[in-house]
This record gives C-alpha cells, sequence and structure tokens, in this order.
C-alpha cells in the first residue's frame, strides 16, 4: 500500500518536546548490534544535522517574524531528534570505530541510491563518489589494526569488503572540477531530489566530523591520515551539493528537507532489526509528518504553489541498507581510473589534476599511501576483508 506523508496525520506540535527522561536513550550495544542498525543511526543523524543547518540557514535570510518563530519551534524538535538519534551510539565505540561506520554508510548507502537513480547523469555522480568512500574505508581499517590492534572486519561484520577502491590520493582533484552540474527542477523525477540531499547530508556530516575529531590523536600518521581525508569529504560535499537545482526556493527546499525525513524514517521503520530503534523511527516519523503538514503550509503562503507539483504522489521504495558487494566490485573493474575535468569525468590525468596533485604532495608521499606501509611493516600484512575473492583489478591484465 503507497504510503503519502502528506495524507497522514502527525504528532501536534504541542506534543512533541521530551524531557530528560525521554532523552535518555539507551545505546546499542556495539558487539551484538546489526551494523546496519549502527549505519541508520549514523544516516539519520546527517539528515537531522543537515535540517538543523539548513533551517538555521533559512532563518537567517527570513524577514517574516512569525515565519522565523514557528522555525525555531520545529528546530528546537529536530534538535531532540537529532540528541536522541546521536545518543544510539555507544560510549564504547572509538573515534576510529565510529569512522568505521561512516564509510560503510558512505559505501552501501551511496551504492544503493546509484542503483536505484532515474536519471544517469545523477547515477554516474554516486558511482563516482562511492570507488572513493570505498577506499577511505580501507585506508583507515589499516591505521585501526595498526594504532588499536583490531580489525575493522568485526565492525562491518562481512557486510561489506575492505580492499583497495580508486586510491585516495588521487581525489585531491582542482576544487573546480570537483563541481557538477544540477538537476533541472523543472524536469526531475522527485526520487533525484531526495537522493541528492540525503547524499549530500551523509557526506556533509562525515566531512563535519573528520575535521573535528582529526585532531584528537596523538599518533602523527592518524592525524595526518584524518587531515587528508577530511579535505577530500570537503570534495565530496562540493560534488554532492552542486547536483541540487540552485533555482529552487527556500520554501521548496525546506518542504523538500520535511519530505525527505519522512521518508528515510518510514524506510528505516520498515527495514529495522532492533525493536527498540525502531520504536524511535516510528516515533519520529509521526513527528516528521507534522514537520511536513507546517511546511507545506508555508510552501503554499511564500512559494504560491502546491506541495503536489513538487513531491512525488507517493513515497518510493524504502532506502534499504544491503551489502553492495558486487556492484561495488563492477564499478572497480569499470570506472577505477575515472577523474573529473569540468563537469564531466575522464580517463586521463589531465593537466589541471596534474597541476593540483603536485602542489598538494610537495614531493612526499601522501598519508593515505603511508598507512598501509606502516601498516605492513606493523601488522606483518595490509589489512583486506576480501569475501568474494581476489580483488577485481587484480584480475585484470597489467597495463
Ligand atoms: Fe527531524
Ligand atoms: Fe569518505
Ligand atoms: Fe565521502
Ligand atoms: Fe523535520
Amino acid at each position: 500500500m503507497a504510503f503519502d506523508p502528506l495524507q497522514e496525520r502527525g504528532i501536534p506540535l504541542d506534543e512533541q518536546l521530551r524531557d530528560w527522561r525521554e532523552l535518555h536513550v539507551t545505546p546499542i550495544d556495539p558487539d551484538h548490534a546489526d551494523p546496519y542498525t549502527r549505519c541508520r543511526i549514523i544516516t539519520m543523524n546527517g539528515i537531522e544535522t543537515e535540517g538543523i543547518l539548513f533551517s538555521h540557514q533559512l532563518a537567517r535570510h527570513c524577514p517574516d517574524l512569525e515565519a522565523k518563530r514557528q522555525l525555531a519551534r520545529v528546530r528546537y524538535l529536530e534538535a531532540q531528534q537529532q540528541k536522541v538519534v546521536n545518543w544510539l551510539l555507544p560510549g564504547v565505540a572509538s573515534v576510529l570505530e565510529t569512522t568505521i561506520a561512516y564509510e560503510q554508510v558512505a559505501v552501501d548507502l551511496t551504492s544503493w541510491v546509484a542503483r536505484m537513480e532515474p536519471d544517469a547523469y545523477l547515477r554516474q555522480a554516486y558511482q563516482f563518489g562511492v570507488l572513493e568512500d570505498f577506499d577511505h574505508l580501507y585506508r583507515y581499517a589499516n591505521l585501526y589494526e595498526m594504532i588499536e590492534h583490531r580489525k575493522a572486519g568485526k565492525i562491518v561484520d562481512n557486510l561489506t569488503e575492505v580492499m583497495p577502491g580508486r586510491p585516495t590520493y588521487l581525489h585531491h582533484r582542482d576544487p573546480v572540477d570537483n563541481v557538477r552540474e544540477p538537476y533541472d527542477r523543472a524536469t526531475t523525477e522527485p526520487l533525484s531530489r531526495l537522493h541528492a540531499l540525503t547524499i549530500m547530508a551523509a557526506e556533509q556530516q562525515t566531512m563535519n566530523f573528520y575535521m573535528n575529531v582529526g585532531p584528537m590523536y596523538m599518533e602523527p600518521i592518524a592525524r595526518q591520515l584524518y587531515q587528508e581525508i577530511a579535505l577530500i569529504e570537503e570534495e565530496h560535499v562540493t560534488h554532492y551539493e552542486s547536483l541540487v537545482d540552485p533555482g529552487e526556493s527556500w520554501w521548496e527546499m525546506l518542504l523538500t528537507h520535511e519530505y525527505n525525513e519522512c521518508y528515510l524514517y518510514y524506510s528505516f521503520m520498515e527495514t529495522e532489526s532492533d525493536p527498540k530503534v525502531k520504536h524511535i523511527w516510528e516515533l519520529h516519523l509521526s513527528m516528521e509528518l507534522e514537520h511536513l503538514r507546517l511546511a507545506a503550509e508555508m510552501f503554499k503562503r511564500f512559494d504560491g504553489r502546491e506541495p503536489d507539483q513538487v513531491l512525488a504522489p507517493a513515497l518510493p521504495p524504502p532506502v534499504t541498507f544491503e551489502p553492495n558487494k558486487a556492484y561495488v566490485r563492477d564499478l572497480i573493474a569499470t570506472q577505477i581510473d575515472q577523474t573529473t575535468l569540468g563537469t564531466g569525468y575522464v580517463r586521463e590525468a589531465h593537466e589541471r589534476f596534474s597541476r593540483m596533485q603536485e602542489a598538494i604532495m610537495g614531493g612526499e608521499q601522501p598519508p593515505s599511501e603511508r598507512v598501509i606501509d606502516d601498516n605492513r611493516a606493523v601488522s606483518g600484512q595490509e589489512y583486506r576483508l576480501e569475501t568474494e575473492g581476489p580483488h577485481p583489478a587484480d584480475l585484470q591484465p597489467a597495463r
């Protein structure tokens, strides 16, 4: 049965505030939880964080006092949702363990979105990005083995493979080449808007996370690796945010944000294996339905259009965390040597790319390469988790 969030009733705003007792949620058990439960938590934290930051930006551009007050009320509740969601993560997990989970989210969420994306140009943008976060996972997994003497396989639980993707050092492009062409808001499928917003939000929180936790390490290689990958996440945010049509009005963007929150909570409610966490997705969905209703009112008032002019008549199939091993292997076999030139993709190291590479490397090996060598020296071999056979690039004839 199709679920249309615009037709459903949610919890009235006055009844959404939670007290300390309700905010104090029990975190998941890192040793026994489904890794994809943790992925859903991380995803929703990114979505709520984007919701809060977007609402702040909108408020800063909004001269209408009443509208601003309503934004503040809803935003406070979004802030409570963010606290509840992110506090489901256990304090016993190390920063590096959470980092590895962040990259697992990037791999399996972006792969899902790429598989479902109807537009070929947008799909290519997700396929391009996924091979990079896939490689980050491998670099961090080696750092993890080296400094914490543990294996990333325990965290990703064999659902996601750990091996080289497009090598991290090749992700450092001239910023100009990170800007993509946007979709056209007049003709795009509603699902494409949701995809772009979801992946942008996920990458943005990864960028924020690395830029803040990176300096908390004492080991020089850890500090350096976080610095390097944090800079790539900056590139990824640029890449994904440029897919969104900048011609959308602020109220249209607000509407899409609330709709997307409904979509994802609904998706995760449908697919969650942990009953306690599922209950939170359900509760938050009921809250979001009311946020959406209020956003739709503002959209009608300030934008003069009807919400169904920009939203789908019903929710698309639920966003699902599931293994994407064959999909990623296929991308490795076919797209690993790509880079960007202008708003498109090429296979050769063009001049602007080479200039950037030279400037940032400064004649030295980057941290992402050194971490592999260092771990080989400490652990006897580099860390990989190849559950489906040898690395696909090894199967190709040497060039
Ligand atoms: Fe929310
Ligand atoms: Fe990444
Ligand atoms: Fe990324
Ligand atoms: Fe919301």
